[in-house]
C-alpha cells in the first residue's frame, strides 16, 4: 500500500465545523446502532404536514426487497424548499444564475422563486398534469429548469430530467419508459458560445409513432430563435406564465410518494429509471449538504453539475434550497471564454463552497496555474469533488492552487441510486488523504466482500457493498421491481451491491478503485459498455463490437472500441468517422468513441463469451500482463489485436 500524504484541516475550518472527531464518532455510531432514533431526530430539519410515527421498514433480502422511510408522514418538497423560508429569508437570493455569456446573470430571491413555481404549477395543472403523472424535462441550465422541477414537486407530479446532451433517440426512449404526457424544453440551449437545438431534438424524438401519448410540449424561450411550432401541442412558457395565477397550495404528499425518475446506465440492458421518493430523500440531501460542506447561513454554494444528473438534483437544487442556501446555477462550460471561467465566477459571485468534478479539474490544471490565479478565489472555504476517482495529482493541484492550501476537499463517493453522498470527509472533522473518499456518512454501513461474498475485515480490498438502507436510497427501477432486485440485491445476499470496488486502509479510509462491472465513467458521465455496443451493432456495416474503457488523462476514462465489420465492408477512416457520428446520433456526444480499432476477430472463450479483461489490457497498452488466457478459443486473435493496437489520443 502506498503511503500517502495526510492533510489535516486548518484551524479556521475546524473552528467553524459543526462537529469534531469525537462527535462524528458518536453520531455515526448512533446512526448505525439506533437508526430509528437518529433519523427521527434529523428528519425534524424538515417541515412535516403530518408527522410520521414509523421511521424505517426496509429489507435487502431478495425476493422481498422493500425500502420505506417515514412511511406514514406527509410533507411537500417545494414547501420545504420555498414556502417555509419566506418569512425569514423571502428577500434573500435563492438562485444566482450565471449565463454562458459572462455579462449575463441574475439573482432570484426566495419570494420570486416561490411565485414562479406557484405560477408554473398552475400552468401544469391547466394542462391536465395531476399527482403521480410523469413529466419529462429536456432543458438547459437556466432558472426555468429549477422552476419546472419544483413546480412538479408542488403538485406531486414526478419529474424525469433528461440531460440536454442526449440525442433525440435517447430522449425518446426515456419519454416512452415514463409514459410522459408532457415534455418541457427550451428553444435552444447555450453552452460555450454554441447553441444546442433542444426544441428541434424534441420534435425529432416525437416523430416516433409510439410517442403519441405526448399531448403537450412547453417551450421556454431562451435564445429566442425561430423554432418549429405544432399548433395545439406546443405552448410558450413565457406566455403561459403571464396568464397563470400565483396561488397554488402545495399538495400534501406521502413520504413514500415518488419524487423523480432519473435514468442511469448499468452493465446490461437499456438505462434504468431510478426512482426516488419524497421524505427520506429530502431529509438525507438536506443533512448531507449541510454537514459535508459545512454549509452555514449566508454561504453561496456552487455545484457545477447539470440538472440532468443526480448531482444537479441533490446538490444544485434540493439540498441547498431545503437549507435556505443561495445556490449558483451556471449555464455554461469550464472553458468558455477560457479556462479561468470557474474562478472568475467564484470571484464575481463570492462563492464560499464549491463542488465540481475531477474531469473539470484536470482540464483546468492542464492549462497551467496562471489562469487559476488570474481571479481572486479567497471567498472559498470548502471545496468538493464527485463522480469519479480523483487522482492525487489533480487533488493536490486543486488544493494548492485553487484552494490556496486553505480549503479542505470533500471527495464524495455516491451514485444516482444512492440519492446523496455516501462516503465522504466532513469539512473540519477528518484529516484528508488525496484520492480517498475517507469515511461513511451518517447511516451508511459500507463493507468489502470477496467474490464469494465473504466479508473482509480490517485493511483490504474487495467489492463495495452497503449493508443496510439509508433514507435517500432509490426505491425501485421504475416499472420493473424485479430488475431492481436482480441488479442490486442478488450478487451478494442481503446487501446492496454498488458495482464499485474499493480498498480500506489501516485508518478505515475507503479508496474507490472503480467499477467492477461493465460500466465506464467518461468525464464523469456514466455509461454501460453494452449500450454503446448495441448502438454500434445496429449500424448496417458492423458485425460485432466490443467496448472498453481505457485510462484517459483528462476524461478519466476514454472509450475504446473494437469493431468486426461485415465481411463485404472495407475498413476505412471515413467509416470510422461514420461510426462515431452514428453513436452520437444514437446516444449523444458523450458516448462518441475516442479510439476505434478494426478487429477481424474478438477474443472469446470456447463458449463464445467475449473476454473483455483482455480487451481492456490491450486498450490500456498493458498487454505484457494479460493474465490467464487458457480459456481462449483462438489465441492468435489476441496477437493480431496487439499488433494492430491504435495508440490512444
Ligand atoms: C459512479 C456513480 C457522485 C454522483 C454522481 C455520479 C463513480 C462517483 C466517486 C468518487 C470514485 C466515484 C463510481 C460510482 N464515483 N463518485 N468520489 N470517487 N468514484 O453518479 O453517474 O450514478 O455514477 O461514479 O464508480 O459507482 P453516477
Amino acid at each position: 500500500m502506498s503511503a500517502s500524504t495526510v492533510y489535516p484541516s486548518k484551524a479556521e475550518i475546524i473552528q467553524h465545523s459543526f462537529l469534531d472527531e469525537q462527535k462524528y464518532q458518536d453520531l455515526y455510531r448512533q446512526s448505525i446502532t439506533e437508526p430509528e432514533k437518529f433519523w427521527a431526530e434529523h428528519a425534524q430539519r424538515l417541515d412535516w404536514f403530518k408527522p410520521f410515527s414509523k421511521v424505517k421498514d426496509t429489507s435487502f433480502h431478495a425476493p422481498d426487497v422493500h425500502i420505506r422511510w417515514f412511511e406514514d408522514g406527509y410533507l411537500n418538497v417545494s414547501h420545504n424548499c420555498l414556502d417555509r423560508h419566506l418569512e425569514h429569508r423571502g428577500d434573500q437570493t435563492a438562485i444566482i444564475w450565471q449565463g454562458d455569456d459572462p455579462s449575463e446573470h441574475k439573482h432570484i430571491s426566495y419570494r420570486e422563486l416561490h411565485t414562479a413555481v406557484c405560477r408554473f404549477a398552475n400552468v401544469l395543472k391547466a394542462q391536465g398534469v395531476a399527482k403521480g403523472d410523469v413529466v419529462t424535462l429536456y432543458m438547459p441550465m437556466i432558472p426555468e429548469t429549477a422552476v419546472a422541477m419544483l413546480a412538479c414537486t408542488r403538485i406531486g407530479a414526478v419529474h424525469s430530467v433528461v440531460f440536454g446532451g442526449f440525442s433525440p433517440e435517447a430522449l425518446a426512449s426515456r419519454i416512452l419508459n415514463g409514459r410522459s404526457k408532457l415534455v418541457i424544453t427550451a428553444d435552444e440551449g447555450l453552452r460555450g458560445g454554441k447553441t444546442i437545438p433542444l426544441k428541434a431534438n424534441v420534435d425529432a424524438a416525437l416523430t416516433r409513432s409510439d410517442l403519441d401519448m405526448v399531448e403537450k410540449v412547453i417551450v421556454v424561450k431562451r435564445t429566442g430563435v425561430d423554432v418549429g411550432w405544432r399548433e395545439g401541442r406546443d405552448i410558450c412558457y413565457q406566455e403561459a406564465m403571464a396568464q397563470a395565477s400565483d396561488d397554488c397550495p402545495a399538495e400534501v404528499m406521502n413520504a413514500e410518494d415518488p419524487l423523480f425518475i432519473l435514468y442511469t446506465s448499468g452493465s446490461t440492458g437499456a438505462p434504468k429509471g431510478v426512482l426516488h421518493t419524497t421524505g427520506g430523500y429530502l431529509t438525507y440531501v438536506s443533512l448531507s449538504h449541510q454537514y459535508v460542506f459545512n454549509y452555514r447561513e449566508g454561504d453561496v454554494f456552487w455545484c457545477t453539475a447539470d440538472f440532468g444528473w443526480i448531482t444537479g438534483h441533490s446538490y444544485v437544487l434540493y439540498g441547498p434550497l431545503s437549507n435556505g442556501a443561495t445556490t449558483l446555477v451556471y449555464e455554461g462550460v469550464p472553458n468558455y471564454p477560457d479556462l479561468s471561467r470557474f474562478w472568475r465566477i467564484v470571484e464575481q459571485h463570492k462563492v464560499n463552497l464549491f463542488y465540481t468534478a475531477p474531469t473539470a479539474i484536470r482540464a483546468i490544471m492542464a492549462a497551467g496555474d496562471e489562469l487559476a490565479q488570474a481571479a481572486d478565489s479567497s471567498s472559498l472555504r470548502v471545496m468538493g469533488s464527485c463522480g469519479e476517482p480523483i487522482n492525487p495529482e489533480a487533488w493536490e493541484w486543486f488544493y494548492r492552487v485553487v484552494g490556496d492550501s486553505r480549503c479542505p476537499i470533500m471527495d464524495t463517493w455516491w451514485q444516482t441510486e444512492t440519492g446523496g453522498i455516501m462516503i465522504t470527509p466532513i469539512a473540519g472533522v477528518n484529516d484528508l488523504k488525496p484520492g480517498s473518499a475517507t469515511r461513511p456518512f451518517f447511516g451508511v454501513q459500507p463493507a468489502l466482500v470477496d467474490n464469494e461474498g465473504n466479508e473482509i475485515s480490517g485493511a483490504g480490498e474487495g467489492n463495495l457493498i452497503i449493508k443496510d438502507s439509508w433514507p435517500a436510497q432509490m426505491r425501485t427501477v421504475y416499472g420493473d421491481h424485479d430488475r431492481f432486485v436482480k441488479t442490486y440485491f442478488s450478487t451478494f445476499t442481503g446487501a446492496y451491491f454498488t458495482g464499485d470496488g474499493a480498498r480500506r486502509d489501516e485508518d478505515g479510509y475507503y479508496w474507490i478503485t472503480g467499477r467492477v462491472d461493465d460500466v465506464i465513467n467518461v468525464s464523469g458521465h456514466r455509461m454501460g459498455t453494452a449500450e454503446v455496443e448495441s448502438a454500434l451493432v445496429s449500424h448496417p456495416k458492423v458485425a460485432e463490437a466490443a467496448v472498453v474503457g481505457y485510462p484517459h488523462a483528462i476524461k478519466g476514462q476514454g472509450i475504446y472500441v473494437y469493431i468486426t465489420l461485415n465481411v463485404s465492408e472495407a475498413p476505412t477512416d471515413a467509416l470510422k468517422e461514420e461510426l462515431r457520428q452514428w453513436v452520437r446520433k444514437e446516444i449523444g456526444p458523450v458516448a462518441s468513441p475516442d479510439v476505434i480499432q478494426w478487429a477481424p476477430g474478438l477474443p472469446k472463450t470456447r463458449s463464445g463469451k467475449i473476454m473483455r479483461r483482455i480487451l481492456r489490457k490491450i486498450a490500456a497498452d498493458e498487454h505484457d500482463n494479460l493474465g490467464d488466457v487458457s480459456t481462449l478459443a483462438d489465441p492468435s486473435v489476441v496477437d493480431e489485436l496487439i499488433a494492430n493496437r491504435v495508440g490512444a489520443p
